[in-house]
């Protein structure tokens, strides 16, 4: 029996989305001789009148599609449909909306690509539209518990262990610590495998707490034997010594976002030892990066399983990557296993080994 299958990707943009959004058309298609359906904007394309979508068809995608960053569809990680913000500042809840969107377009099933709290809000939505729902989890955060890999963790680990490649031979030449602030909410994974791959001295994660009498003697002691240079790799979720999360509230979509922690720790550091520190805010630059091969292999495994899950009937499921195969679990189970660093992982003990500092 054809199907029409929708799409859409919400949250915030990572590497590989583009190549999830080309596995499941051309497994759709070539398949199963469905439509697929694409939504602008994650959500916010159900609340347009009408809807703002698009047919993906075979010809949407080439062999360049792979190598792009971002999405093609758009995303949105403001528009909370059940607690929307509304222009005049108020809250309102939207869900009745999207879900009329969604029975306007005849949807057979949909598939959402997102993080923990997009898919929540997809879930939620769709079991209360009776859509048949399969989430794709991708992140750079690579916080979902269920899933050893999310899409976009790979590129955004490389696009940090590239800026401390850049950054040591500058920090070499003028006998500088380098402070390297990298993203996680609220999870320090990028920083942890960042600082292993890029040779940090120190790496500062929120599941470890640290104490800068242990930063600044790990300091001392490089001094000592003669380097002439750190690396400190730091969490954008890490707090203050006090305790205080360093974050700033966007004017306009009223969220909250971390800022300011590799800042503090460069003046702490300059204070304390009495060297010259520079600090750097990563930023956005880690997600918009062309994929690597690592995110697209990954993003088209999920892609073609989701759509298989469809055609088997499933629901309220979430691909997942495990022990080199694509399985599946509930969604809801998946959001629930939320994934931190554990201190007494392999690659904590890994960094350890190198004699690499947590500053605990
Ligand atoms: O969850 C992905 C992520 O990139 C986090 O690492 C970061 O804290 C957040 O999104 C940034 O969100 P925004 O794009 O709204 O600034």
């Amino acid at each position: 029996m054809s199907k029409k299958i929708g799409i859409l990707t919400s949250g915030g943009d990572c590497a590989g989305l583009n190549s999830v959004l080309k596995a499941v058309t051309y497994r759709a298609i070539l398949g199963y001789g469905w439509s697929v359906c694409g939504i602008r904007q994650g959500t916010e394309g159900l609340l347009c009148d009408p809807p703002d979508v698009c047919e993906l068809t075979l010809d949407d995608f080439d062999s360049a599609t792979a190598k792009l960053g971002g999405t093609i569809l758009g995303t949105t990680n403001k528009g909370n449909p059940f607690n929307y913000l509304m222009p005049d500042g108020t809250y309102k809840d939207r869900s009745k909306e999207v879900i009329e969107g969604c029975h306007r377009l005849g949807l057979d099933a949909l598939i959402g690509i997102g993080g923990d709290g997009s898919l929540k809000i997809l879930h939620d939505l769709f079991s209360k539209a009776n859509v048949p729902f399969i989430g794709i989890p991708k992140t750079i955060d690579n916080d979902l518990g269920s899933t050893e890999r999310s899409i976009g963790f790979s590129t955004a680990v490389e696009v940090s262990t590239e800026a401390l490649d850049r950054l040591q031979p500058t920090a070499a030449s003028h006998d500088r610590v380098m402070v390297l602030e990298v993203m996680g909410r609220d999870a320090g994974h990028i920083a942890l495998s960042a600082g292993i791959a890029g040779g940090a001295d120190i790496i500062i994660i929120p599941e470890i707490q640290y104490n800068f009498d242990k930063i600044v003697s790990k300091i001392n002691e490089l001094f000592k034997r003669g380097r002439n240079y750190a690396l400190v790799v730091v969490a954008e979720a890490v707090k203050t010594q006090e305790g205080e999360a360093l974050s700033v509230i966007d004017p306009v979509t009223g969220r909250a976002h971390y800022s300011g922690i590799g800042h503090y720790f460069s003046d702490q550091i300059t204070k304390l030892t009495g060297a010259v520190t520079r600090f750097t805010i990563l930023g956005h630059v880690q997600r918009g990066a062309q994929p690597l091969a690592e995110d697209r292999v990954l993003a088209s495994a999920f892609g073609v399983r989701a759509v298989d899950l469809i055609a088997e009937g499933k629901h309220n499921r979430m691909v997942a990557w495990q022990d080199r195969e694509v399985i599946d679990v509930p969604v809801l189970e998946a959001i629930e296993k939320y994934s931190a660093v554990d201190p007494k992982s392999t690659l904590v003990k890994t960094a350890r080994g190198l004699g690499i500092s947590f500053g605990d």
